[in-house]
């Protein structure tokens, strides 16, 4: 059975003091709050070892935002995987349509840091989705399709499926824009079904695949209830425990 997800990305906001403060205030929450869901949040590097030691990762995973697309050695300013891992943080995002479109991260590169972050243990939440001239050209389906081949594809069927997904259309995200329901169900059930044609229905079946892009407490309910989306990444909804407790309330508690 797939894990349902729900993981915050905290992108470049708040400073150590504020990000053990909230993280904190959500493991204290989640210690007596019934989920239906995993729940992690994806702090900036210098807070990883910090906010792991500080919550019980079994309750609230901790996921990095990035990694280095080498093993170790002189790239300055670059954090390792094997660094990451060593601060207590299980996840790391990769491939988010901001480190696409700033700062030139090639379906080649998520790919060597795919590998690398699979092979030191730590679990991949792999970004993907189309921007809105794509959306509007109708040819989302064959974006994510590209983008899972180019980076995931070389993945053995065991690998693929230590993975997380993240559809994350990059005209929903930070703008208050949201796909429908209807829309991230259909994309969804399309990825879902390129993965199955790769790797067969059990890998399919089994693959997290999180909607991500102006989610939030009010609309979770609705998009966590189709069947192939199985939580959300969250950007502005994770900054306040209230609202992030809201969205993970988006999957009833049986
Ligand atoms: P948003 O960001 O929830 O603020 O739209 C989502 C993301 O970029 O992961």
């Amino acid at each position: 059975m797939r894990k349902n997800i729900v993981a915050g990305n905290w992108k470049m906001n708040k400073t150590l003091q504020e990000g053990l403060a909230l993280a904190t205030e959500l493991n204290d929450l989640l210690a007596t709050t019934k989920t239906n869901c995993d729940v992690v949040i994806g702090t900036p590097f210098i807070h990883l070892a910090s906010v792991a030691a500080a919550v019980d990762t079994t309750k609230l995973g901790v996921a990095a935002q990035n990694c280095a697309d080498h093993v170790s050695g002189a790239y300055t300013g670059e954090v390792s995987v094997g660094m990451v891992k060593s601060t207590g943080a299980q996840y790391v995002i990769l491939g988010h349509s901001e480190r696409r479109a700033y700062y030139g991260e090639t379906s080649a590169i998520l790919k060597t840091k795919v590998e690398l972050a699979l092979a030191e243990g730590l679990t991949p939440i792999f970004c993907i989705g189309e921007v809105l001239a794509e959306r509007e050209a109708g040819k989302q389906f064959e974006v994510v399709e590209t983008q899972i081949k180019e980076s995931l594809f070389d993945l053995s069927a065991a690998d693929f499926g230590k993975l997380v997904l993240a559809y994350e259309p990059v005209w929903a995200i930070g703008t208050g824009k949201t796909a429908s329901a209807e829309q991230a169900q259909e994309i969804h059930a399309y990825i879902r079904g390129v993965i199955k044609a790769k790797y067969g229905a059990e890998v399919a079946d089994n693959c997290t695949i999180l909607y991500g892009g102006s989610c939030n407490a009010k609309n979770a309910k609705e998009l966590f209830a189709n069947p192939d989306v199985d939580g959300g990444l969250i950007g502005g909804a994770s900054l306040k425990a209230a609202d992030f407790m809201g969205v993970i309330a988006g999957f009833d508690v049986a």
